[in-house]
């Protein structure tokens, strides 16, 4: 069996990190192999240009270098990390894929989202995520969760947050099958049980006995 590739969305303070080690946990303790990565960040080269993307006073950085840097990030992961692990059967639980830079560059910065969806057909080669939660947070609680060391992006001011937002309440419209909107405002333990329950079903219809 193929792997499947499970990615987790959403503005800042959502609770990913959290949500994927709760899983992580869970689906270890049922016996299936997890592999767990992110974006930015993921590969060596990876962690560079997190570093340069995200560090606070960085004047350089436009929003089409930015765009290029994350592209170049992610053409770097999935080389090197998704396809490989996909490809040994892993189920792969990945802190933000494409869905961030249309939400982010697109609707955030104003990109043109046509642009961004060809640079990210380059950078993943086509390769899809096949379940993608969106943990949906009320823009200020997780501006309010993230109040201490803020990195540049965290820095920018409410508007441009609340238009990832849109951007990412515009996505999980288009579809319904694959995108799964999470009330993120939740306790952890309240939303770790929703994606659990949603995930049984999927699991299920993807061929795993165990569960
Ligand atoms: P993280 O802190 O959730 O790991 O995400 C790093 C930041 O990078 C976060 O503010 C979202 C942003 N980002 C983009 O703007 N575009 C992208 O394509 C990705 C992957 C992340």
């Amino acid at each position: 069996m193929s792997g499947k590739l499970i990615v987790f969305e959403g503005c800042e303070g959502g609770g990913k990190t959290t949500q994927i080690h709760l899983l992580k946990e869970w689906l270890n303790q049922k016996g299936i192999s997890v592999t767990t990565t992110k974006e930015p960040g993921g590969t060596p080269l990876g962690q560079k240009l997190r570093h340069l993307i995200l560090a606070p006073k960085q004047e350089l950085i436009t929003a089409s270098v930015e765009l290029l840097l994350y592209a170049a990030d992610r053409a770097a992961h999935v080389e090197q990390v998704l396809r490989k692990e996909l490809s040994a059967g892993k189920i792969v639980l990945c802190d933000r894929y494409v869905d961030s830079t249309v939400a982010y560059q697109g609707y955030g910065r104003g990109l043109d989202l046509n642009l961004i969806s060809q640079l990210n057909q380059i950078a993943t080669g086509g390769l899809q995520a096949d379940l993608t939660f969106w943990l949906d947070v009320d823009v200020e609680v997780g501006l309010s969760r993230k109040r201490l060391n803020r990195d540049r992006l965290e820095q920018e001011d409410i508007a441009f947050h609340r238009r990832v937002h849109f951007g990412y309440a515009h996505i999980f419209a288009q579809d319904n099958k694959s995108h799964i909107r999470i009330d993120a405002n939740n306790h952890p333990e309240t939303v770790h049980k929703e994606i659990q329950k949603i995930l049984l079903l999927k699991l299920q219809q993807w061929g795993y006995k165990q569960i």
